[in-house]
């Protein structure tokens, strides 16, 4: 399929993407300037942005990876919570930044943080690509936003999913009607 017939309006482009990670990137490195820095990424949806933010770094730092899976909504937010792959490293005393894709409801994040408490954490903050707080039913927010979206829109590209698909994309767009 054309990869530009995809997305019938683009919200955020590649130029848009660049901007996002030096910005967020510079903003890690002062705040951090003479710490280490261990970074979460949480797949699938954030594996570009992580590549992208984590070539601005310019301190110490790690990567690991989690998968989780939750089965809650905007409605019940009771639901369950599964971690499918978890820390490779021990986080003791370490600062965490957790890179997520988007925060939406905020129910995988308060999850996350809760995670990430019994850990005993030296500290931790949050970096989403996308911010949605107009979805948001849980009081939690992130340090770092990449980009801030008001209309209540499904989007994909740039790792983000529907079905699996168009992940692949180089920039964010809303998925045409034609193709839900
Ligand atoms: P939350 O638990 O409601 O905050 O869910 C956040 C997760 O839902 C994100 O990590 C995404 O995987 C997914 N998500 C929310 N909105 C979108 C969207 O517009 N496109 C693709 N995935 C989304
Ligand atoms: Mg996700």
């Amino acid at each position: 399929m054309d990869s530009r017939k995809i997305c019938e309006k683009i919200v955020v482009s590649e130029s848009d993407i660049d901007e996002i990670v030096k910005r967020l990137g510079n903003q890690i490195n002062t705040d951090y300037a003479g710490e280490e820095i261990v970074f979460v990424s949480i797949l699938n949806g954030s594996f570009m942005f992580t590549a992208d933010l984590l070539k601005q770094i310019t301190l110490d730092c790690h990567i690991d990876f989690m998968q989780v899976s939750t089965y809650g909504n905007s409605t019940n937010t009771t639901g369950n919570f599964v971690v499918k792959k978890d820390l490779s490293f021990d986080v003791t005393d370490k600062n965490v930044i957790i890179i997520e894709d988007i925060l939406d409801t905020g129910y995988t994040m308060k999850n996350l943080i809760e995670y990430f408490k019994i850990k005993h954490v030296k500290s931790l903050k949050i970096a989403t690509l996308i911010d949605k707080p107009g979805r948001r039913t849980e009081d939690v927010h992130a340090d770092y936003v990449g980009y801030t979206m008001n209309e209540d829109l499904f989007i994909v590209g740039y790792g983000l999913d529907y079905a699996q698909k168009y992940r692949n994309l180089p920039y964010i767009g809303v998925l045409g009607e034609h193709l839900h």
